[in-house]
């Protein structure tokens, strides 16, 4: 812990506003040249750029005008907190940015999608060249600042992903091979392996080894699996692409798992789905779920973009449901933008927040449980790593949808410090064709189907899935009863279930602290309101929805693409927090643009991540899914999911009990179960709260809802206002 404290701090005060002579920049001397260069322990995710050639800065943010005429708010960075897209601008800025302070300490970048405008100005529809060429820009874009000059080929591996405004019409990719996929395979050609670029025409996805024969990234086509996508559908028939590309996941972790890799997964739709809603086709998400548990052992984390909303999702493995898995049965979840006006990103939240009242609280503190996963002070809990549960985690967008952002994630290296890297492989592998066959195997046959007794998901029997069927919550929960391991009752010839870990297996870099865990991430963000600096005259259009008749006012009030929009319009333009107002005749000229921290989660005091496993994960989601009110928000026979708890649960009934009194008293809980993290400076903020904690009644409520509230900050990256915030509890 103080190691990570160090580290975090040290990189606090370098490696985030390191301008050209902070320690980053002096590694870049060592690496530039022929010094063998080592793993950082770090890598970026870049999401949502949506270049728009057309942007015109001090025009208009008016749905009719989309920052393409007029004259209006449009700032020479980028119009923050519209439905505008990026100014070439800000891509420029955003990659001398990266160029100058972050290059040099990753490992590779994964890019998750949309580098092309949108499709919403009636005036200037999209062509694919337009479409293409913006993604080819961006794409060459990471090939020159990642390839040193005179020097051919990048020092570190970029992964890729399809966004669903990468092609035309937007939403919609028909199976392969198609001439998008031919695209692609030559715009991405210096990412997509060589020997994959043949595969990756039928089907668009891919993996690259970042770290050879250690961790892989899997770029997932979430085209094929996403609910919009008319051109296919689902994945429970063998002929559907989402089916195949479940099979090449299915056959690929299993050789990642048999040569002892790790994997990264990425894509540019999260597998998002809350009670109401859904972004993928219900196959494919029951399929994604099954897959995931399987693999726990092998799979590190799902990474996504297209939401532009900061936050992370959850998946249990009590959501996977058989029947739903062979596409016998249609859910009750709509797809996520048909909900029109009345849902917004607000909704989709406070549904996450429920989900996460009823999660099954981690043990206090990873450290109640030993080596054997046994609770220090006795007795065994079961799932002590919370391999119940995976983690999906959503970052928010460089267009400034709120304020541009970039994800820079840590994982563990230890052991890994003379591994030989990618570039090293790479050339390699240029020098000798021999490459790995089994790595490039196309379908094989299925793995044997696995034994009762190796397969340890608790499946609910036939009846209870019946039960199940009209997804009817009570049923499901009564019918829970005792933890039962039969094999998962199906009838589908088609459905291959994936091998489960072996018993042997420890828990794997998601659940335990290992060599590639991840560690934590720091979120960074550029203020275009401060850069731009834009000088504006008149009154803001905060309410011109009221005046609509349409439900909130705010700026914020709807979000975009996700939800709002029905065949590529959005149902409600955001003009942006300036919208309506103009720029004086003469506006001052933008700031320097920079990127800041915006949080890290190595500092964060009221999210207090040690890091991200989904332990500590789902811990902070219980935290915030807490009842705030008191006891009655939430149905407490519901938590701990059943049965199968049942040696936890008096565990689970103390945290329940204490957590009542709010997040306060949880913090004194960890500091006093963890009393090596007490330095100096959490003591006195420990004081400090305690200090605060006989205000009276006001001060205590507002307390209760604090970490969700800061979550929430987050989640719109820093651009609502007090009050903005208060709607959304
Ligand atoms: C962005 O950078 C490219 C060079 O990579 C340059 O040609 C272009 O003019 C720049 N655009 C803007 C708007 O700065
Ligand atoms: C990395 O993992 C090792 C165990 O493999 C552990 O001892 C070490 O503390 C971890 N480092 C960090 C920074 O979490
Ligand atoms: C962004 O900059 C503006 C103007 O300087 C400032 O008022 C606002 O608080 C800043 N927002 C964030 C999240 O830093
Ligand atoms: C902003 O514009 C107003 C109106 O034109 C002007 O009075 C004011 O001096 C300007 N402020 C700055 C800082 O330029
Ligand atoms: C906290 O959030 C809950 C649920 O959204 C809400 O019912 C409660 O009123 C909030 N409490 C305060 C003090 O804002």
């Amino acid at each position: 812990m103080p190691f990570r404290r160090v580290l975090a701090a040290a990189l606090l005060c370098h490696g985030v506003i390191a301008g050209p002579s902070g320690p980053v920049a002096d590694q870049t001397q060592v690496v530039a040249h022929s010094a063998p260069r080592k793993l950082h322990g770090r890598f970026l995710h870049i999401t949502d750029i949506h270049p728009d050639e057309y942007y015109k800065v001090h025009s208009s943010t008016d749905e009719d005008d989309g920052c393409h005429r007029g004259r209006g708010p449009a700032g020479p960075y980028g119009a923050e907190t519209s439905d505008c897209d990026s100014p070439f601008s800000l891509v420029n800025a955003t990659f001398d940015w990266i160029d100058a302070n972050i290059k040099d300490s990753i490992d590779f970048v994964v890019w998750t999608g949309d580098s092309a405008r949108h499709d919403r100005d009636e005036e200037l529809p999209r062509n694919p060249d337009q479409v293409l060429g913006t993604n080819r820009w961006i794409a060459d874009k990471f090939v020159d600042m990642l390839s040193d000059k005179g020097d051919k080929g990048m020092n570190i591996p970029v992964v890729p992903n399809f966004g669903n405004n990468d092609i035309l019409p937007h939403n919609i990719l028909l199976p392969g091979p198609n001439k998008w996929l031919q695209h692609y395979s030559h715009i991405w050609r210096h990412f997509i392996p060589e020997e994959q670029r043949h595969s990756f025409e039928y089907g668009g996805w891919f993996h690259v080894e970042v770290i050879p024969n250690k961790l892989a990234v899997f770029s997932l086509n979430t085209l094929y699996l996403f609910d919009r996508n008319a051109g296919v559908d689902g994945c429970a028939s063998p002929s559907e692409p989402g089916y195949k590309q479940m099979e090449w996941l299915r056959v690929q972790l299993q050789f990642m798992r048999e040569r002892g890799m790790k994997a990264i997964l990425i894509g540019h739709v999260p597998p998002a789905r809350t009670d109401s809603k859904m972004l993928w086709d219900e196959t494919c998400w029951q399929k994604y779920s099954l897959w995931m548990h399987q693999f726990r052992d092998v799979v590190v984390v799902g990474l996504y973009g297209h939401m532009n909303i900061d936050h992370f999702i959850i998946h249990d493995k009590d959501e996977i449901n058989i029947a739903e898995l062979e596409g016998s049965e249609f859910g009750t979840r709509e797809a996520m933008d048909d909900e029109l006006s009345t849902q917004s990103a607000s909704d989709y939240l406070m549904e996450l927040r429920s989900d996460w009242a009823k999660l099954a609280p981690p043990p206090t503190s990873g450290k109640d449980v030993n080596d054997e996963g046994k609770r220090k002070k006795g007795k065994k809990r079961k799932d002590p790593w919370g391999e119940r549960y995976h983690l999906s985690m959503v970052s928010p967008s460089v267009v400034p949808t709120y304020f541009p952002t970039l994800r820079v994630f840590e994982y563990n290296i230890t052991g890994l410090e003379d591994t030989p890297l990618w570039r090293e492989a790479l050339q390699e592998s240029t020098q000798s064709t021999a490459n790995t066959p089994q790595k490039h195997l196309e379908l094989r046959q299925s793995p044997p189907s696995p034994d009762d007794s190796d397969l340890d998901l608790d499946f609910e029997t036939d009846d209870s899935i019946t039960a199940t069927k009209k997804k009817n919550k009570k049923n499901k929960k009564k019918k829970h009863g005792k933890p039962k391991n039969p094999p998962p009752k199906h009838d589908d010839p088609n459905l291959h279930i994936p091998l489960p870990p072996s018993k042997s297996t420890p828990p794997g870099p998601a659940y335990s602290i290992q060599p590639l865990t991840l560690t934590g991430y720091t979120q960074y963000y550029a203020n275009l309101t401060h850069i731009n600096n834009l000088n504006l005259t008149g009154a803001a259009a905060t309410s011109d929805a009221n005046e609509k008749g349409e439900d909130s006012g705010s700026w914020w009030g709807s979000n975009s693409d996700w939800e709002l929009e029905w065949d590529g319009w959005l149902l409600r333009w955001r003009k942006g927090k300036h919208g309506g107002r103009k720029p004086t005749p003469r506006p001052a000229p933008p700031r320097e643009f920079a990127y800041e921290v915006e949080y890290s989660t190595f500092e964060d005091k009221i999210y207090r991540l040690g890091d991200l496993t989904v332990n500590s994960m789902v811990g902070l989601a219980v935290r915030m899914g807490r009842p705030a009110g008191g006891k009655g928000v939430v149905d407490t026979s519901t938590t701990g999911g059943g049965g199968e708890w049942e040696e936890g649960e008096d565990e689970v009934c103390d945290n329940e009990d204490d957590d009542y009194e709010g997040d306060e008293d949880d913090e004194d809980d960890e500091d006093d179960d963890d009393s090596s993290d007490d330095d100096g400076e959490v003591e006195t903020e420990k004081k400090k709260k305690k200090g605060k904690k006989g205000k009276g009644k006001k001060g205590k409520k507002r307390k209760q809802n604090k970490t969700w509230l800061h979550f929430l900050r987050h989640a719109f990256v820093g651009t609502l206002e007090k009050d903005d915030l208060e709607n959304f509890s």
